[in-house]
């Protein structure tokens, strides 16, 4: 039974996983901060997302790219122009919202306001999503600069660097994870929508009649990477976007959405994004963006299939996904049944007390741990409300030290989805973890 957002948001802040930002001046217009159990299963979902796009295939390489960029990108990308949401105000209590997020009233079909119900509203008026910035110390229309909105026009400007040094032809991908920015009129349900996020986003250049093969491929990959991540099936669909839906630079879009607690929610657009952005560039630059193929004696423009994720906002749907809550011996525990390689602790070392005779073994242990799983270390409170800690933010393993080990040189290995307990040798601990965490 997937939760209510509440319990998100509330164990996201007790245990340490997402702050409000600046909390202490009362928050900040829908902004973030990830604390230490946040920040480790954030970057999770990054490494696991650069894992399957990068590490385990040969045509894909990386890109970390300017954030600040040149109103020159934006004009030639077309998102000067058309990145831009409807924006209406109320004309009773003078809240905005986008246009497209209304429910039109049963009674007369209007759209009305949601604060205060009024049908009063202004007509819908473009409003540009980018946060434009100034680089240098003068702010003038010169030194105009915007923070990207995504983060692919970094892998269309750098498409020639990259095949010339990369040794890579078509079919290849860029791949890069970073921040973007984008100034929502109406952020909200915690971290699916905020003004700053992170996006993992790979282009992937094909020979343009191969397109429809390479977009099936993908959104096909990337729904089974969120399976692979132990995602529920039947929380996620492929769902492909209606003509009037598609941005400017897409032939066809397919979302891979989550059953979030409101509904159906986007978690990833695959697009194809045909040869829209780099023929764009290439007319705005005046330099060639093309690849010649040596065997054919052919040049051609390249097609992009990309599929474009977000990090912030998939790692709540992991969240999500993982939350339950059943009975131990008769008493309520809540337990995130994350997959090891996104849970924020892959293993809690417990020493069983805070006795200074079993600090040196335990500490061994954490030593011997520590090269190949992130591990927490816990030595105060009782080991069933340690264990329930644990359990609460997703821990897959606690190893325990005891009194016993001081003589038998084993620990007890509690496994947190099942609570089952066994005793293994400290020197088999290594292989035993690796084991059973699918390392
Ligand atoms: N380059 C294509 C692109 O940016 P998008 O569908 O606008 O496509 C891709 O964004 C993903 O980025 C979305 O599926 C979503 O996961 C994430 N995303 C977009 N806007 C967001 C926001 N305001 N807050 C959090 N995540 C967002």
């Amino acid at each position: 039974m997937p939760p209510e957002m509440d319990e998100i948001v509330r164990l996201s802040k007790q245990r340490g996983f997402i702050f409000p930002s600046a909390e202490i001046y009362g928050g900040f217009r829908s902004t973030y901060d990830y604390g230490p159990l946040g920040a480790l299963m954030l970057r999770n979902v990054k490494n696991e997302w650069w894992r399957s796009m990068v590490q385990m295939r040969h045509d894909v390489v990386g890109l970390d790219a300017a954030i600040l960029s040149s109103p020159r990108v934006w004009e030639a990308s077309g998102h000067l122009a058309n990145f831009t949401d409807p924006l209406v105000d109320c004309r009773n209590c003078h809240e905005r919202w986008r246009a497209d997020h209304l429910e039109p009233s049963p009674e007369d079909g209007r759209l009305h306001c949601p604060n205060c119900d009024s049908t009063d509203l202004t007509d819908a008026r473009a409003f540009n999503l980018m946060f434009q910035t100034h680089a240098g110390p003068v702010q003038d229309e010169g030194s105009a600069a915007y923070l990207r909105p995504e983060t692919a026009q970094g892998h269309f400007v750098n498409f020639l660097n990259v095949l010339q040094t990369s040794r890579k032809r078509p079919p290849f991908g860029i791949a890069q994870i970073g921040k973007s920015f984008r100034n929502e009129i109406t952020p909200g349900n915690f971290v699916f929508r905020t003004r700053e996020f992170e996006q993992m986003e790979l282009e992937y250049f094909v020979p343009p009649a191969e397109g429809a093969k390479w977009f099936d491929y993908w959104c096909r990959e990337r729904l089974e990477w969120y399976v692979g991540l132990g995602i529920p099936r039947d929380m996620l669909r492929l769902r492909p976007h209606g003509q009037e839906e598609l941005s400017h630079y897409s032939a066809g879009t397919s979302d891979v959405e989550f059953l979030f607690p409101w509904g159906w929610g986007e978690l990833e657009g695959i697009a194809n994004r045909t040869d829209f952005d780099l023929k764009a560039h290439a007319a705005a630059s005046g330099v060639k963006l093309e690849y010649f193929d040596q065997a054919t004696n052919e040049r051609y423009v390249p097609y992009v299939i990309e599929p474009a994720a977000g990090a912030t906002r998939t790692m709540m749907a992991f969240l999500l996904a993982a939350y339950d809550e059943d009975r131990i011996g008769g008493e309520k525990r809540t337990v995130l049944r994350l997959h090891p390689r996104i849970a924020p602790y892959q293993v809690a070392v417990l020493p069983l007390s805070k006795k200074d005779t079993l600090t040196p073994v335990a500490e061994e242990v954490l030593g011997r741990l520590q090269p190949i799983a992130m591990c927490d270390y816990d030595e105060t409170q009782s080991i069933g409300r340690r264990y329930r800690r644990q359990d609460e933010i997703g821990t897959p393993l606690a190893v325990t030290v005891d009194f016993d080990t001081l003589e038998d040189r084993a620990v007890t290995i509690r496994d947190r989805d099942t609570t089952e307990q066994v005793r293994v040798p400290i020197d088999d601990l290594v292989a035993q973890v690796k084991s059973r965490l699918g390392f």
